[in-house]
């Protein structure tokens, strides 16, 4: 077949990186086995725990009505919206209107990456393209779905001296001053929690985001996969939906991936304002025909129920008590880093001798089978950080800490 029949952005385009590192891992199984150095991944955001009891038994529940077989719908079913329109006001006092503001996502990935579809116009011609503004460093997908979509990414960079809460007319003034056109940004994806930075916002800053998207007229897509993962009470995450003037401009992702530990059961929501909704609803009624609704009901169950509030509860203690175990074992190895305030990750400088983050990262898996991501998945301009996902069991986070005391990761040797 000739090569140049497909989309030629989709020919350019490497495999999702998460999956790159998952198979050169696979690949150096055996050696690293043979070795005593089986690898312990630290890499994907996938937590390891058993998901929550509750939903197990209300699956098999749902498992056995033989009506829950047939095809859900995009939007998906009354009582998984209902659910969500529940969920949404006890949790941040947000009324929703569960048949013109919710909509069920396979997963916020594909929510995000079917919003951005719905949003751009294609054009093949770099400077012609529709701009979205992404968080940098930000989740690695944003860029690429941008990008399959034939569109262009702009990155807002998150910096300490902001607190991680950049002036997004500041941040305007210079894309402008780069030569940028603002009339072709459609939207701003924000993402607080942060993943790779382990950082929240405060409520003002959403406020501020909302405020910006308003007076110019582009939509708000507010990635809340991490709402839930949160270590004291004054980092609770709020929703943007909270903000005055936010149905006006802002759809929002949600995910039962992290908190519920059910990365593979692929089950969303996005929230918001009805256009967007609707808009969402085309572009998805194309390419899906909506989640098994035995899952719909039992993810319906789960949040809606006491069970899933304390299984949040006794997650975010569990992850609390590793990355602070953990991270003294890195401080013990010479590392500068804080426990994070919200999500599981770690944004670890790298030692000074070693050239950039992928040769860091590669030797971390070749030599001691030990996954990290490297810091330039999320930003390219991040050479000296990479982003660990503490997610893996206590006892394999002891392992790590004593490979890398015993083959020389030490931060100075
Ligand atoms: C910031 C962010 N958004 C969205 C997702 C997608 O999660 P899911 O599709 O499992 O809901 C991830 C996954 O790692 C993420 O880190």
């Amino acid at each position: 077949m000739e090569k140049n029949i497909f989309n030629n952005k989709i020919q350019n385009m490497k495999n999702y990186i998460m999956f790159e590192i998952k198979a050169k891992q696979n690949e150096l199984a055996p050696m690293l086995k043979a070795k005593n150095r089986a690898p312990i991944a630290l890499s994907m955001g996938a937590p390891v725990e058993k998901v929550p009891d509750f939903v197990i038994k209300k699956t098999i529940e749902y498992l056995n009505i033989d009506s829950l077989h047939t095809y859900s719908t995009p939007k998906g079913e009354t009582k998984f919206l209902e659910a969500v329109k529940d969920r949404m006001k006890r949790r941040f006092n947000v009324e929703l209107n569960s048949k013109t503001e919710i909509f069920s996502l396979i997963g916020s990935k594909e929510g995000l990456a079917n919003m951005i579809k719905a949003l751009v116009n294609p054009n093949e011609n770099e400077k012609d393209q529709d701009v979205i503004l992404i968080p940098t460093p930000g989740y690695a997908s944003y860029s690429q779905m941008i990008k399959a979509s034939n569109a262009r990414s702009y990155g807002v960079e998150l910096k300490k001296e902001d607190d991680y809460q950049p002036d997004m007319n500041k941040v305007l003034e210079k894309y402008i001053k780069e030569g940028n056109d603002p009339k072709k940004i459609k939207a701003l994806i924000i993402n607080y929690p942060n993943n790779p930075l382990g950082c929240t916002c405060k409520f003002e800053y959403l406020q501020h985001c909302v405020d910006f998207c308003n007076k110019f007229g582009i939509l708000l897509i507010s990635d809340n996969a991490y709402s839930e993962m949160y270590f004291d009470e004054n980092s609770k995450p709020h929703s943007a939906l909270e903000c005055k003037g936010a149905m006006d401009c802002c759809i929002e992702m949600y995910s039962f991936s992290k908190s519920y530990a059910m990365t593979g059961w692929r089950l969303g929501y996005a929230v918001g304002n009805p256009t967007a909704i609707t808009m969402l609803s085309r572009q998805k009624s194309t390419v899906d025909t909506g989640i098994f609704k035995v899952l719909q009901y039992a993810g319906a169950d789960l949040l809606t129920s006491e069970e899933g509030q304390k299984y949040i509860d006794e997650q975010n203690q569990k992850f609390k008590n590793k990355l602070i175990k953990f991270t003294a074992g890195l401080k013990s190895l010479g590392y500068k880093i804080d426990v994070p305030k919200t999500t599981f990750y770690l944004w670890l400088e790298i030692p000074k001798r070693f050239k950039d983050c992928v040769e860091f990262a590669n030797e971390m898996l070749e030599k001691s089978g030990i996954v990290v991501v490297p810091g330039t998945a999320f930003d390219k301009n991040a050479l000296r950080h990479v982003r660990l996902s503490v997610v893996a069991k206590d006892e394999d986070l002891d392992e790590i800490i004593r490979r890398m005391r015993e083959d020389g990761f030490e931060f100075e040797k």
